[in-house]
Order: C-alpha cells, then sequence, then structure tokens
C-alpha cells in the first residue's frame, strides 16, 4: 500500500486513500478499477447472460439449469431453479481427483492450542460417513437439523452432512440460551439435534448438551427423535435412553462413502435465526444454487484467493459469518483454512497474533470489536502487542460485522497488516448470503471506515423514504434495487412477514437492509451509518430491542414495563441499556444494583449472555406521548446522557426525563 495521499484524524471527514500497490493490482483475480468496471457493465448490460456465466463457471450441476431468474412471484424470487446440484458435492467431491484432494481443508486449533489438521480427501470421507449417520437414524431430505455446536471440525462436518442429504440445517449460536434454542427448535420443526456434552471456551468447559436437554424440557420440541452428542471433553453428560446417542458410536461401522442427494438448487440448504424489530427471532431461508455460487465468488472476488493461501475468518459457525466463509466458502474455493475454538483473548491476548505466526496464515477476516478489545488489550500491555509476533504472512486483512470507525482500521493497517496488506471492509447481512458492498484488493482504492463500492451484480443504492435515489453526500436508507442469486428467499413459515420486512410497498419493489448509508461526494464511497430500525449491533451481534423487552417483561413477578435503546460504545460499537418499570416502588441505591443484576442474569437466561443491558435504569414511569407511545429517542438521548434539546411538548410525564437521567 502507498502513503495516504492526506491524513485527517477526524472520523466524519475522512479522506486519507490507500491504492493498492502495482504488485497486488498485477497478481489480482479482478485488477484494476478499469477490470472491476468491466465486471460492472456486463452485469448491467444483461444481469441474467452475467450470472448464468458465473454459476455454470462456478459449480458443478448435477442437472444444468435452463432459467436463470424467476421473477414471476415477486419478491419471492428463484435462481436456477430448474438446475439440480449438491452443495457437500460442490465442496467436497469436486475437489477429488485434482491437486486439492490432499491438501488440508482445515487446521483446526483448539482452545488449549492442540492442533489437528483434516486433508480434503478425508473431510470428505468424514461427513460422508456422518451423512450416513443421519440417514440411519430416519433424517430424510427436507428435514430440518438443528446443530448446536462449538467451533470443531465436527461442526463442518455436521452442517456439510446436512447438505450431503438435502436435509436443512439451522445451526445455533453456542452462546444462546435453552429458551433461544427451544424457540428455535420448534419454529423450525427440526427432528434432530447435533450437539457436543461440553465446549471449551478460553479455559473452561460450559455446557451445551445440559442446555439442550432443558429446551426440550421446556415443551412444544416433540418433533425431536434424535440428539447426537459430539464428546468434546471426557466429562460426562445425561443421555436419555432411546433419543440420545454420542457421535463416535453413531458414526461406527457406517461407510465412508455416500452418495450426494441432488437437490433443485432453490432448494433450503439452511434456516438461521436473526433479530428484526419485533420480539420474535426470524428464520432467514437460503437456497442451494444461489447460495453457492456467492460463497465461492466472493472468495474469489474480495479475498483473491490463491490456491497457497492459508484462510483465517474467526466468526462462529453459529452466524452467518461462519456459514459462509468457515462452513461453506472456503471449502467451495478449495481454500485451507484455520478454524478456531477458543477466544482471542485466552491464554492472553495475543493469541490471534500467534495463531497467525504459526500457522502462517495469509488472509485474516474479524470483527471491529475484536480489534478494538485487541487495541485495547496491545495498549495497556506491551506483551500482547502484535509487534512480540511475526506477521510476514499476511496479505489480506478484512473486515466485518458493524462499522469499523478508521481509528480502529488505521491501527489494523498499522500494527497487523504493516500498512501493506489491504483491509476489505465487507457490508453484508444474514439476508444477503455473502458480501455486498466491499473494495476489492486489488483495485479498490480504500478509505478507513468506507465499505467503497458494491459487488459486480450488486445495484445497491442510496434511497429516501418513497424510493427515490439521493444526491451523493446525503444520508438516506440502503436498497438494492435488483435481485441477486444469494438473496433470502423467505422467512421460514412466516412469508407475509418476509415482504413486508424487506420489501416494503412504498420502495418501489426494492430490497431494504435495514441500514442508512451515506455515499461520498467524490468517490460515490458507501459509508454504513447503522441500523435505522430497532436493531442493535452489539460486538457485531444482532439484537433486536423488541426481544429484549419482551425477555424482560417475561419476568411477570417484577417487571411491569420495560424499553430498550442502544448507545454508542468505544469497544462494542453498541450497548444495550434497558429503562425499566417495576411493579413495585422504584428502587434505588443497592436495591437497585441488586435488581439489575438480577434482571440482567433473566435477561442472560432467556436469550443468552451477549443480550445482557449493560445499563439498567429505573423509573417510576417511561417517557410517553400522550397516546400512549414511548418516546424512544428521548430514552436514547438520556442513555447517552445527552441534554434533552428535543421537543418534548407532546409528552405526557416531561418530569419522568430528569428521574431516569439521574439514575445510574
Ligand atoms: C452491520 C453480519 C458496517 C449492518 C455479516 C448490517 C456492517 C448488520 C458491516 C448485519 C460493515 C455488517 N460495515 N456495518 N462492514 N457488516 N454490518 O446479519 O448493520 O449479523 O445490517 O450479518 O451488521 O448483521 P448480520
Amino acid at each position: 500500500m502507498s502513503t495516504p495521499s492526506s491524513s485527517i484524524e477526524s472520523v466524519l471527514v475522512e479522506n486519507r486513500v490507500f491504492e493498492p500497490s502495482a504488485a497486488t493490482v498485477a497478481s489480482a483475480r479482478i485488477s484494476g478499477m478499469p477490470a472491476y468496471e468491466a465486471l460492472c457493465a456486463e452485469a448491467a448490460k444483461d444481469p441474467q447472460a452475467f450470472w448464468a456465466r458465473l454459476a455454470r463457471e462456478n459449480l458443478g450441476w448435477h442437472k444444468p439449469f435452463t432459467q436463470v431468474l424467476d421473477d414471476s412471484q415477486k419478491p419471492f424470487y428463484k435462481w436456477f431453479a430448474d438446475g439440480q446440484i449438491n452443495a457437500s458435492w460442490n465442496c467436497l467431491d469436486r475437489h477429488i481427483g485434482t491437486p486439492v484432494e490432499n491438501k488440508t481443508a482445515i487446521v483446526f486449533e483448539a482452545d488449549d492450542g492442540a492442533v489437528t489438521r483434516v486433508t480434503y480427501k478425508e473431510l470428505l470421507a468424514r461427513v460422508s460417513q456422518f451423512a450416513n449417520t443421519l440417514k440411519a437414524m430416519g433424517v430424510q431430505q427436507g428435514d430440518r437439523v438443528v446443530i448446536y455446536m462449538p467451533m470443531t471440525i465436527e461442526g463442518v462436518v455436521a452442517m456439510q452432512a446436512c447438505a450431503r442429504i438435502g436435509a436443512t440445517h439451522s445451526v445455533v449460536f453456542g452462546g444462546f440460551s435453552a429458551k433461544a434454542l427451544q424457540e428455535r427448535i420448534q419454529d423450525a420443526g427440526a427432528v434432530a439435534v447435533i450437539t457436543a456434552n461440553y465446549q471449551m471456551r478460553g479455559g473452561k468447559e460450559l455446557p451445551l448438551k445440559a442446555i439442550v436437554d432443558e429446551g426440550i424440557a421446556m415443551g412444544g420440541c416433540e418433533s425431536i427423535k434424535k440428539v447426537i452428542v459430539f464428546q468434546r471433553t471426557p466429562t460426562a453428560c445425561n443421555m436419555v435412553a432411546g433419543r440420545d446417542v454420542l457421535w463416535h458410536e453413531a458414526i461406527a461401522g457406517q461407510s465412508t462413502e455416500c452418495a450426494p442427494t441432488f437437490v433443485g438448487a432453490e432448494h433450503p440448504l439452511f434456516v438461521l435465526y436473526t433479530s428484526g424489530s419485533t420480539g420474535k427471532p426470524k428464520g432467514v431461508q437460503h437456497s442451494t444454487g444461489g447460495y453457492l455460487l456467492w460463497a465461492r465468488l466472493t472468495m474469489l472476488w474480495t479475498f483473491d484467493l490463491k490456491p497457497e493461501d492459508v484462510f483465517w475468518c474467526t466468526a462462529d459457525i453459529g452466524w452467518i459469518t461462519g456459514h459462509t466463509y468457515v462452513a461453506y466458502g472456503p471449502l467451495a474455493a478449495g481454500a485451507t483454512q484455520v478454524v478456531f475454538e477458543g477466544v482471542p483473548t485466552y491464554p492472553n491476548a495475543g493469541r490471534f497474533w500467534q495463531m497467525i505466526e504459526k500457522h502462517k496464515v495469509t488472509i485474516f477476516y474479524t470483527a471491529p470489536t475484536a480489534i478494538r478489545s485487541l487495541i485495547k488489550a496491545a495498549e495497556g500491555d506491551e506483551k500482547v502487542h502484535p509487534k512480540n509476533w511475526n506477521l510476514d504472512s499476511l496479505r489480506l486483512l478484512g473486515s466485518v460485522g458493524e462499522p469499523i470507525n478508521p481509528e480502529a482500521w488505521m491501527w489494523y493497517h498499522r500494527h497487523v497488516g504493516h500498512e501493506r496488506c489491504p483491509i476489505v471492509d465487507t457490508f453484508w447481512q444474514t439476508e444477503t448470503g455473502g458480501h455486498m458492498i466491499t473494495p476489492l484488493p486489488g483495485a479498490t482504492p480504500l478509505v478507513p471506515g468506507s465499505c467503497t463500492l458494491p459487488l459486480p451484480g450488486i445495484e445497491a443504492a442510496i434511497v429516501d423514504e418513497q424510493g427515490n435515489d439521493v444526491p451523493n453526500g446525503s444520508g438516506g436508507i440502503l436498497v438494492v434495487k435488483k435481485p441477486w442469486p444469494s438473496m433470502i428467499r423467505t422467512i421460514w413459515g412466516d412469508p407475509e412477514r418476509f415482504k413486508k420486512s424487506y420489501f416494503p410497498e412504498e420502495l418501489k419493489g426494492y430490497y431494504l437492509a435495514g441500514d442508512g448509508a451515506v455515499r461520498s461526494a467524490d468517490r460515490g464511497y458507501f459509508r454504513i451509518t447503522g441500523r435505522i430500525d430497532d436493531v442493535l449491533n452489539v460486538s457485531g451481534h444482532r439484537m433486536g430491542t423488541m426481544e429484549i423487552e419482551s425477555a424482560l417483561v417475561a419476568k411477570t413477578d417484577l417487571v411491569a414495563e420495560a424499553a430498550v435503546v442502544g448507545r454508542p460504545d468505544d469497544l462494542t460499537g453498541e450497548a444495550i441499556v434497558a429503562f425499566v418499570v417495576l411493579k413495585r416502588a422504584r428502587p434505588t441505591g443497592d436495591e437497585a444494583k441488586a435488581l439489575a443484576k438480577e434482571l440482567r442474569d433473566w435477561v442472560g437466561k432467556e436469550i443468552g449472555p451477549i443480550a445482557k443491558p449493560k445499563d439498567i435504569r429505573f423509573g417510576d414511569n417511561l417517557p410517553k406521548t400522550r397516546s400512549g407511545k414511548i418516546m424512544r429517542r428521548l430514552l436514547r438521548a438520556i442513555a447517552k446522557g445527552e441534554a434533552i434539546t428535543q421537543d418534548v411538548s407532546t409528552l405526557e410525564n416531561p418530569a419522568i426525563l430528569e428521574q431516569l437521567a439521574q439514575n445510574n
């Protein structure tokens, strides 16, 4: 990378520009801006021909498709619908007989540092054996299987095995509570759960199977016939006779060959739950063909993957990033990847840098929240500063999950990338399946804090509330004007909500991302300004304010009313602040502290530790309009500690503001 052309340290006015080096451009698959522009032009001229070409070149089809886009039932778009395909075949079998077959597919590093490697050939055998095991248990094409696993090779095997037999997986992040798990099992109507006895995180053994038992015992999970338990640690766990089986016992005797079940391209590969504006999480349904095309292609475009790369995406398989850039994309592209079980701060905050050195990682992809916490750790303790490790293997860095502030970007660039590695700030969502707006390392000049330009074929735009384009420089609503192959297909079991959430009538049929954005006046670069709905982004984890409010008011013995808002936070991006009215007198002092802790733990049990409010404030009431609507903008101001300068004339009870502001 060349030196910045100017250096204003401001967050708002960012005009440092980092051009890709001549060497990076020369070696890149999409080499230089003219190459990027040529692809965009190809896509604009004839979108169907463009996507058809890419789908033919990038995927192996059991039965070729003849139809590209079917938009006869908008917004329920179909892609490559009459083609037949298998995702696991495309990730594994296709490499057999090529030099990739004996290449390492996964370098697994456990929490304690133990390393296990598996080649593509070995991974195929393990996936096939587990696929046969699922079949033997009666799991059939079209069934849903919930996966509640730690980061392990087996987690990836479980997902790939489902794909192999045409079962739709629904991975639930291992940090979610029994209640959250139960709701997802129920909503998906899953026939089996794949889990582990325990998970190891930061030297601690944490239960998983016990949470599965607790979730199923909450009721409504009668669809579950089998629970398969991977024994991650030697500690025994409760096993229910007739329902539960140990992974290693179940696979014993099963063949390591399993013919893939070819499915229609629109067959749901997975359903992944994510937060929306209402209390109930939505099951985002993805297709097989379109999704896999983008998983592979973005590996080649955004990461410009080379055969010798060692790719490391630090995301958990419980999130979309772990689906696309751990379980599917790297395998579909034939990459060697690192899979890490543990946490970035154990045994110390140098773990990531140590692992990059140890495994000679070339592409490192992580979240701004991790970067910010490691900056803080390095500033507090020289010994965990990345300078203590040899990071020369790195050639490309990535960021995902939330806006990266220019300060964190610059630190990442200097201290991890040594001013040599481009940073791809990838904007996308669970619903988009893969990257949408991102720099290309060998083409796009970088601007810190900006995800720059849409990928070829992605018609991203910023519009006003009527769906009209706004000029560069003014903020608006981020939309995608044309369908693309890896887009969400529907919300599992709730097509009406799908239409309403993503294709509201007033927006001319555009896909509504739910984020605000602005394009720079000079380059037309996108900068994401954050969610415009009631969704929070805490440490890159999506959470609905309503979800947390529902959890709080579910504590019926204590809570009368609750309102949740986000507050900017230096470390976690946003922090959760809850305003609570109790069914008893407003507590103060130690009583308030104790009750706040009780409520925090309660939310941890209802949803998961990631949803615990950072700040809980008690009031006699909440600020409401005369018609009874909670005035959230006022709560947001109070949460930030700002003086209320807004108009409060419609407020029923202005005195409440004072009380909520004081209560810390
Ligand atoms: C936010 C994660 C700014 C955004 C892949 C989006 C980002 C939500 C970026 C989706 C980025 C993700 N810059 N904001 N590079 N990447 N976001 O579904 O608000 O967990 O709508 O998908 O994260 O979160 P999700």
